[in-house]
């Protein structure tokens, strides 16, 4: 079986030869699955097998694949203007910062537009650092901002660090991961499942906040100057295993940063353009304003591109030098951005297909998770979805080799799920089920042979 007269075997000789090999180290399916084409939340491969794609191109593709309206806005604009750049005023970017300025509550109106979101969180961290005219900048344990040299010393995860020098002036303060962390109960968290913990917190009262805060308190004591340049959180941690925090810890994180000097950062790269369901921005679910917004992935459905988003005052500071990037606000890039606004939030009424979908799946995950003993929290906000696999149903280390074969059951029923083995501070694994546009029936499929494949693993 060929594609464009490329045979499977002289693909997988270019990957091990000439392919970052990265790439050939992480390849999922022991057998290689070979895409070839995708539409909405199928993807097939060259045998011309279809998939329900769950993992949407690490969270990226936010309104399907090949979604019939932007493809026709891509080709509409191909034909007419590829790039200039944003020097020259040009309507697709104007149409396209207004449309995604609409999106932001005051004062967050100042949009700089990039080309991932490694470079939105280096260009954010640089922001803070200029406009506070402070250097260090707080995030947490666990937390994945990007892999530039710069944001590899935001990250907080071993995997993606070479030993070399990088960015200085990051601190990593503890995750409030009310599942595994220290502290957390029965009613901690924003999301229709809560861990398994038992909480005796009164009404209104959450102790596991006090906690969490109290260690940040402790970051500020003993880690870093009295002044602060900023604060990086990502709504809900994505890469560290969609882990979610207490509901009020940004709130009162938020308060202690700007009384240090510093700025508040969202790292909406995952939570951004609806995917949690209930807001537009997965910050607007905690009641909070931040300074800066960063933004990836969903943004272009897949096409690569990215966004700053900050207040004119900050933008102001900024401005001391000039800051110039060759594509941010390429012509086609935004007509892509526009057309998934439009689509996202107008006409397919995608944001309301997160929540209703992404409910419906948790709950019946959780009722795997009370049926299987390696399932141990399940976890997340619409269609960021989180499954922590455990040894015998405690917090120890499950061994990727109890999970995997569980993950390939789900993967050989032709759906794509995304698997991390995340060392996190006490060791943990996860699964995430990160999706694009799916709906309750083909779910249907999906949740069966979640189910088959828990319980071949003997373990039910
Ligand atoms: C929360 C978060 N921030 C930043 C990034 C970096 O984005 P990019 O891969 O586009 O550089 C990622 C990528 O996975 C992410 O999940």
């Amino acid at each position: 079986m060929s594609i464009q007269g490329m045979s499977k075997e002289h693909i997988m000789e270019i990957r091990s030869k000439n392919i970052n090999p990265m790439t050939s180290k992480i390849t999922y399916y022991k057998k290689p699955v070979f895409i070839h084409q995708g539409h909405m939340q199928w993807l097939w491969d060259m045998d011309g097998r279809r998939y329900l794609d769950l993992f949407a191109g690490v969270a990226t593709v936010a309104v399907g694949h090949c979604h019939p309206k932007v493809t026709a806005a891509v080709e509409k604009q191909l034909k007419k203007l590829w790039h200039t750049t944003n020097i020259y005023v040009n309507a697709p970017l104007h149409e396209y910062c207004e449309k995604l300025a609409s999106h932001l509550p005051d004062p967050l109106k100042v949009i700089y537009l990039t080309n991932s979101g490694s470079e939105a969180n280096d260009l954010a961290m640089l922001m803070a650092r200029i406009h506070t005219g402070n250097y260090d900048i707080i995030t947490f344990r666990g937390s994945y901002h990007g892999g530039s040299q710069q944001t590899m010393g935001l990250t907080s995860q071993s995997s993606y660090k070479y030993p070399i020098a990088t960015s200085s002036g990051c601190t990593h303060t503890m995750c409030p991961d009310v599942f595994r962390g220290p502290w957390g109960g029965s009613h901690c968290r924003d999301s229709p499942v809560q861990t398994i913990r038992q909480c005796s917190c009164a009404q209104g009262q959450c102790m596991a906040n006090e906690q969490y805060i109290g260690q940040l308190k402790e970051t500020f004591a003993a880690s870093v100057p009295s002044r602060v340049a900023g604060f990086f959180g990502e709504p809900i941690q994505g890469m560290g295993g969609a882990v979610q925090y207490p509901k009020n810890y940004f709130k009162e994180a938020y308060k202690l940063v700007r009384e240090k000097g510093g700025v508040c950062i969202a790292d909406e790269v995952q939570t951004g353009f609806g995917r949690t369901g209930t807001h537009f921005w997965g910050f607007q679910g905690y009641g909070i304003l931040p300074d800066i917004v960063t933004m990836a992935k969903g943004i272009g459905n897949g096409f690569p591109m990215a966004a700053v988003v900050t207040t004119p005052e900050i933008a102001a500071s900024f401005a001391k030098a000039y800051h110039f990037n060759t594509f941010g606000g390429n012509s086609v890039a935004c007509a892509v951005g526009s057309a998934v606004l439009d689509v996202r939030i107008k006409e397919d009424g995608l944001q309301q297909n997160c929540h209703h979908v992404g409910t419906y799946l948790m709950t019946e995950l959780a009722k795997l998770r009370d049926k299987h003993k390696i399932i141990g929290d399940v976890r997340g906000k619409g269609l960021q979805i989180g499954v922590e696999m455990v040894k015998d149903k405690v917090l120890s280390y499950a061994e990727p080799s109890s999970w995997r074969p569980t993950v390939a059951v789900v993967r050989r029923s032709h759906i794509c799920i995304h698997d991390r083995d995340i060392k996190r501070t006490h060791a943990a694994q996860e699964t995430t089920i990160t999706t694009a546009v799916v709906t309750h029936d083909k779910l249907l499929w999906g949740v069966p042979s979640a189910d088959t494949g828990y319980r071949q693993r003997g373990k039910v």
